[in-house]
Parts: C-alpha cells; sequence; structure tokens
C-alpha cells in the first residue's frame, strides 16, 4: 500500500506551469470551454438552492474561480465552495489566487482524494469537476463518492475531453497524439507527463459511455452536451432516490 500511486501523473510538477501550457496547448480555448461549462451548470441548475458546493481536482483553482464568479451573481443566499486536489503545489497556487471571499460565496481550498471524500453523507448541493475525472486512478470510485455526498435532488456536473466526430478524427488525433505535447515541452513541460496526458484524451470514453458509467452509479441524466466537434462535453446528473420499486412479476408466496 505504502508504495501504491496516488495519482494516474504527477501533478506536482507540472502545476508549476500549468496555467500557462493549458492556454497554450488549448491555443487559446480554454477559457471558452470552462465558460461553456458555467452556461450550462446555469441554464440546467437552480442555483437560488444552492449552498454547498464542491469543486473536486480543482488544480490551481481557474474552475473554482469560473463558480465562484457564477454563484456570486446567481445567488444571494451564502455559499461555501470547497475546493480541493490531491496535489500539494497545485492548491498551493490556487491559495495563491486570493479567491477566498467573493462576496456572498466563501471559498475553502484543500488536499484530498477524490476517491475518499471528508463529506457526509447527503450533505452537497453542487459538485463540480473540470477536466478532473480521467486523471483520477479510478472515476468510477470516485462517481460513487460523488453519489454518496450529494444530497437527493442535488447535482453533478462534469467538464471533460470525450470522442469527437468521426469526420474530424483524424485531425484532432494527429494534433493530440503529436503535436500537442510538443508544444507543452517547448513551454517548460515534462515529456512523459504531456505524452501521458495526450494519451489519457486518446483513450478516454465517449459521451455515451460515461453517461452510461454515471448512470450505472445511479445519476439521472440531466443533460449531455457535446461541444467544439465533440471533443468535449459537459455532464449534468441528478442523484435522485425514488421508492418506487417495481413490482416483482409473480408475488412471492406463488413461486
Ligand atoms: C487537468 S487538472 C484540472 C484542474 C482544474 N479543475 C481545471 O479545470 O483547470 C486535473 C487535476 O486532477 C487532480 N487529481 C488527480 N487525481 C486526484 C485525486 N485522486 N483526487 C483529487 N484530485 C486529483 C490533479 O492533481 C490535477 O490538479
Amino acid at each position: 500500500m505504502g508504495n501504491s500511486p496516488t495519482t494516474t501523473v504527477d501533478f506536482d510538477t507540472i502545476a508549476k506551469r500549468y496555467d500557462l501550457i493549458n492556454a497554450v496547448i488549448s491555443l487559446g480555448f480554454v477559457k471558452l470551454w470552462h465558460r461553456r461549462f458555467i452556461k450550462l451548470i446555469k441554464s440546467n441548475i437552480d442555483l437560488t438552492a444552492v449552498y454547498g458546493v464542491l469543486d473536486v481536482a480543482c488544480g490551481t483553482g481557474v474552475s473554482t474561480k469560473y463558480l465562484a464568479r457564477l454563484l456570486s451573481t446567481a445567488s444571494s443566499k451564502s455559499v461555501r465552495i470547497r475546493a480541493f486536489d490531491i496535489s500539494k503545489l497545485m492548491v498551493e497556487k490556487a491559495k495563491k489566487k486570493n479567491l477566498q471571499n467573493i462576496d456572498n460565496v466563501k471559498v475553502q481550498f484543500s488536499i484530498q482524494d477524490a476517491s475518499l471524500i471528508a463529506c457526509k453523507d447527503s450533505s452537497q448541493d453542487l459538485i463540480c469537476i473540470s477536466f478532473g475525472l480521467r486523471n483520477l486512478l479510478d472515476p468510477a470510485r470516485s462517481l460513487g463518492e460523488f453519489y454518496r455526498v450529494l444530497k437527493n435532488g442535488k447535482y453533478l456536473a462534469i467538464l471533460e475531453f470525450s470522442q469527437p466526430y468521426k469526420i474530424v478524427q483524424p485531425f484532432t488525433r494527429l494534433y493530440i497524439k503529436h503535436i500537442m505535447w510538443r508544444l507543452a515541452c517547448l513551454f517548460g513541460g515534462k515529456h512523459s507527463d504531456y505524452v501521458y496526458l495526450a494519451n489519457s484524451v486518446d483513450k478516454w470514453y465517449g459521451f455515451r459511455e460515461l453517461e452510461y458509467m454515471g448512470n450505472l452509479v445511479g445519476f439521472k441524466t440531466v443533460s449531455t452536451k457535446r461541444f467544439f466537434l465533440g471533443q468535449l462535453a459537459v455532464h449534468i446528473f441528478k442523484k435522485e432516490i425514488t421508492t418506487n420499486y417495481a413490482k416483482p412479476l409473480k408475488s412471492i408466496d406463488s413461486l
């Protein structure tokens, strides 16, 4: 157990130049992707009833910043965002963004593992994870954790890479497999880290598979939107426990 890895790649080494390299390898689009995510959260979720929020795998706090701004405009109630990440250096960088208090929104950063979240069962109103699920050692287990800590009737929002439309696949694969990591290395990224990340994008699930995974855990689909030629997808899920169990075909007595 002592030597078992806790992350798929060493995000502590990535942390130093994360924001810069992300802007470069996304060709400047990363801001638009976050804004699209926020727009879809806003249009699918009643944010006036959101008080406890998790930003899982928050990295350097870029996703947290967008979320805090959204919640400060969408709700007048006091909201608490707990943003956490497993990488100490990512969290240190996030803390430097000074997001602790934005109007009615309080932000707390911590170091935590998404496979064992330090929150009570059914305690949160909204969980967001952007570009994080793909990087977890065991995404299915973390989806189960998200289900456990969400209140019934509340939401999980995921922004992640997906599989692009067939017609553009040769071009996106060329970029991801051969150009993206080279660009990252030009700006100081470590070769093995960015080759790993490029492969993780290439091999990640399509939107239907991720939706199926969420449904298997027990989530109901609220909305699944692909964008950027299908290369990205936003999934909004809802935890909905119903007590309307289907009736057995035969009564047990008649068996
Ligand atoms: C690509 S970054 C995304 C950061 C941020 N959400 C964003 O949109 O910029 C992925 C993050 O997942 C974090 N991570 C990986 N495994 C984790 C785990 N088990 N628990 C929490 N965070 C984890 C990494 O440390 C890294 O900061």
